[in-house]
């Protein structure tokens, strides 16, 4: 074999070296951002989180928002007219027993909650998903003299009582959904899991 020969194989073996090298590290570039898109960012984790509500300061009758998953969940502190009014309504009702409904089996009862005086619930009309007014008031000119207080929807006229049950005749097939949760003391609740993890 001559000189040149010999030369020649120990320039194509650091070529095919150096080639690999480049081909490793490009793969490793492709890569990196392959399996980072794969893993859920903090946003969308944070998104998908449960989330704590401070009832502490929440009045009688009064209604706070907070948001959860990305929609509204209302927790209404219900006065004892509005516990009453749940009765009153009863046979109004499309799913009274809640048997068509979503909501965890904790809350498949009259009011809908675990603590009878709060109410929770996912703030979307079950129909097409607008948001559904607070209207606690008893028997307002636009919602008529049997009105006893509720959620009205604006978008087409379907009406939930003060436990988020929806009336017979409207739109919306179902009532509101109520999301896991649970109480980590008297003041916090714990929204979009349940005590065992259930989310
Ligand atoms: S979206 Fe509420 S009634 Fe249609």
């Amino acid at each position: 074999m001559s000189s040149d020969a010999v030369v020649d194989k120990g320039k194509r073996r650091f070529l095919i070296a150096a080639t690999s090298v480049v081909g490793a590290v490009g793969a490793g570039f492709w890569l990196v951002p392959f399996v980072s898109s794969m893993m859920p960012s903090e946003k969308a984790k944070a998104a998908g989180a449960p989330v704590e509500a401070d009832i502490s300061k929440l009045e009688l009758g009064q209604l706070i928002r907070v948001e959860w998953r990305g929609k509204p969940v209302w927790i209404l502190k219900r006065t004892p007219e509005a516990l009453a009014s749940l009765d009153a309504v009863e046979g109004e009702l499309r799913d009274g027993v809640s048997d068509q409904s979503i909501q965890p089996e904790y809350c498949k009862n009259k009011g809908r909650s675990i603590n009878p005086e709060i109410f929770l619930a996912v703030g979307i009309c079950t129909h097409l998903g607008c948001s559904p007014t607070f209207r606690p008031e008893l028997a307002p000119s636009d919602l008529g003299k049997d009105w006893k207080g509720g959620f009205f929807c604006p978008c087409h006229g379907s009406k939930f009582d003060l436990a988020g049950r929806v009336y017979a005749g409207v739109p919306a097939p179902t009532n509101l959904v109520i999301p896991p949760h649970y109480y980590i003391n008297e003041s916090l609740i714990f929204i979009g899991e349940d005590k065992g993890g259930a989310a």
